[in-house]
C-alpha cells in the first residue's frame, strides 16, 4: 500500500472516500446527512460503518461513513481502529484506492492512521496460490514528517509479522542470520564452536536436540559519540516442541511463534539506518530449535552459562530463559547502558494478562516506567508485573546455583527473576510477549497470526533517545 499525501481531499478521485460521523452528530458531507442520517438512521456507534453509492456524481465511486462514537470518549487507539475497519470494509469490495478524510479529532492522528491502515492491510499470502485483496493507493492529507516515521515503523512490522508468520520449515537459525547479514549493519554470526569457546553452555543445550545449528547473531548500528548504548535481545526459538519434555499436540501448534522477540528485533534493525538515531543499538539473537533428538539436553542435566552459573535443567520446555540467559551475558559484557529483552517466554504470562498486554519487569524503574509509557503512546499496552524476591525461591536447586523452573504459580515473575541473574552492570527490561506477539483469531486491527509485537514501542523508545 502506498500513501499518497494531498491537500485537496474532496476532489482526490477513488474507489472509497471515508468520512467519519461521531455518535449523533452530522458529518460534513450534505449527502451522508441526508441518506445515512436522515433516511437511514445511522447513528455512528464506534466501529460502525455506512457504505453510500455516489453514482458518478462525486470525484469518488463510494463514500464509506466510519463510526466514531461519542466524541467524548473518542481516543486515538479508537482512531487506529475505526482506520482499520474503513481499509477491512474498503478489501471487502474490492476498492483499490481510498481517500480518508476526517474532521473534528482534536488531537494530532497522522501516526495512528499510518499504523492503523498498514497494520489492517497485512495478510501474509505468501504460500496462497490465489493472492488476497490489497489496497493499492491511500490518499491522506497530513504532515509528511509524521508520515513518513510511521511508515518506516510500519514497514518493519510487516517485516516482523512477515518472519514470524513464516513456518519452522522456512524461519530457521541459519535463515535468521542470513536475514541479519543483509540490513548492511556491522553484523557477527556465532556458530556451535564460537559459542563453545564464549561459553554459552545454556544456550547450546537448548540447541542439541536439533539437527539444525545454532546461530548467534549479533547486528550493531552504531553512531560517532553515542548519546547512549543499547541492546535489544530477541527469544529467537524457531521452533519449541518443548525438547524431551515434549509439549502436547495443541500446545506446540503455534510454537513456530517462539521466535517472535528475534522478529522483532530483525524489524526493527531492518529500518534502524533510515532512522539515523543518535545511540548506538544491539541487536542479539541466540537463534535455535528445541527439538527431542537423539543430542538433546536432558531434565537432570546441569549446564554452566556464560557468567559462569550453573543451572540445573527441570524443565527442558523451559528453554527460552536458557538462551536468554547467555544472550544477557553477552550484551551485559558489551557494556552498554540498557537491555530490553522480548520473549515468547511464559504461558503463564498469557494467563495473568490475556492476549490484550505484554507483561513487563526489570532490575530499573525509570527504564520500565518509559516503556509501558512508550508503548502506550503508539497502540501496544505494557503491563509491569511483580519480581517478589519470595518468588526466588522455588528456583533454588539441590545440585546447582539454581533451577530453570520455579513454582508454576506467578509463573511469568519467576521467569523474570531467573534472567535477572544474568544482568550484572545494565539497566535491564524484560518483555514477555508470550500472549499478545501471535493471535488465534483476530483482534481489534490484527488478522490471526503475528502481530509485530515490541516493534512500535521500541522503534518509539529509541527514537526518543
Ligand atoms: N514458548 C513457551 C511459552 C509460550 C506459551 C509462548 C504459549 C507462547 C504461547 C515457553 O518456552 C514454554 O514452554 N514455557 C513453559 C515454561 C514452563 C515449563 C515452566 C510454559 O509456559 O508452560
Ligand atoms: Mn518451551
Ligand atoms: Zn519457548
Amino acid at each position: 500500500m502506498e500513501i499518497k499525501l494531498i491537500t485537496d481531499t474532496k476532489s482526490q478521485e477513488c474507489d472509497v472516500f471515508v468520512v467519519n460521523m461521531y455518535e449523533s452528530e452530522k458529518t460534513t458531507e450534505e449527502i451522508v446527512n441526508k441518506y445515512a442520517i436522515e433516511e437511514d438512521h445511522f447513528e455512528g456507534k464506534f466501529g460502525t460503518t455506512y457504505l453510500l453509492p455516489t453514482y458518478g456524481k462525486q470525484s469518488a465511486r463510494k463514500i464509506l461513513v466510519i463510526g466514531f462514537g461519542k466524541k467524548e470518549e473518542f481516543t486515538p487507539d479508537k482512531l487506529r481502529q475505526a482506520v482499520a475497519k474503513s481499509i477491512k470494509k474498503a478489501v471487502q469490495i474490492e476498492a483499490k484506492t481510498v481517500t480518508f478524510d476526517f474532521s473534528g479529532v482534536d488531537f494530532d492522528y497522522t501516526e495512528q492512521l499510518v499504523y492503523g491502515a498498514n497494520i489492517a492491510d497485512y495478510t501474509f499470502d505468501k504460500y496462497k496460490t490465489k493472492k488476497d485483496k490489497k489496497i493499492e493507493t491511500l490518499y491522506i492529507s497530513g504532515d509528511l514528517f509524521a508520515v513518513e516515521k510511521a511508515e518506516k515503523i510500519a514497514k518493519a512490522m510487516k517485516f516482523t509479522r512477515d518472519i514470524a508468520n513464516e513456518p519452522a520449515q522456512y524461519a530457521t537459525p541459519q535463515k535468521l542470520a542470513e536475514l541479519a547479514e543483509s540490513f548492511g549493519l556491522e553484523t557477527k554470526v556465532y556458530d556451535r564452536e564460537d559459542c563453545e569457546k564464549m561459553g554459552m553452555g545454556a544456550y547450546l543445550a537448548v540447541s542439541r536436540g536439533s539437527s539444525r545449528p545454532p546461530k548467534f547473531i549479533h547486528m550493531k548500528y552504531s553512531t560517532p559519540n553515542p548519546k547512549k548504548r543499547i541492546a535489544i535481545i530477541g527469544k529467537g526459538i524457531c521452533f519449541d516442541s518443548g525438547g524431551l519434555d515434549i509439549k502436547p499436540a495443541s500446545s506446540m501448534l503455534t510454537m513456530k511463534d517462539d521466535m517472535s522477540g528475534a522478529a522483532c528485533v530483525l524489524g526493527i534493525m531492518s529500518v534502524i539506518k533510515d532512522f539515523n538515531p543518535e545511540i548506538e543499538v544491539n541487536g542479539i539473537i541466540a537463534a535455535c530449535e528445541n527439538m527431542p533428538g537423539c543430542s538433546a539436553y536432558k531434565p537432570g542435566d546441569i549446564l554452566t552459562a556464560k557468567n559462569g552459573k550453573t543451572i540445573e535443567v527441570d524443565n527442558t520446555d523451559a528453554e527460552g530463559r536458557l538462551t536468554l540467559a547467555d544472550a544477557l551475558c553477552y550484551a551485559d559484557e558489551l557494556g552498554v547502558d540498557e537491555i530490553i529483552d522480548l520473549a515468547t517466554l511464559t504461558g503463564a504470562c498469557m494467563v495473568a494478562l490475556g492476549t490484550v498486554a505484554a507483561g513487563i519487569m526489570g532490575n530499573n524503574d525509570t527504564l520500565v516506567k518509559e516503556l509501558i509509557r512508550t508503548a502506550e503512546k503508539c497502540g501496544e499496552r505494557y503491563w509491569e508485573l511483580p519480581m517478589y524476591e519470595e518468588y526466588k525461591e522455588s528456583l533454588k536447586s539441590e545440585f546447582a546455583d539454581m533451577q530453570n523452573t520455579g513454582s508454576r504459580w506467578g509463573g511469568a515473575s519467576t521467569a523474570g527473576l531467573f534472567l535477572k541473574e544474568f544482568v550484572k552492570n545494565a539497566k535491564w527490561a524484560h518483555i514477555d510477549i508470550a500472549g499478545v506477539a501471535y493471535l488465534d483469531k483476530p483482534q481489534n486491527e490484527f488478522i490471526k497470526g503475528a502481530t509485530g509485537a515490541g516493534v512500535r514501542a521500541l522503534l518509539n523508545y529509541i527514537l526518543a533517545q
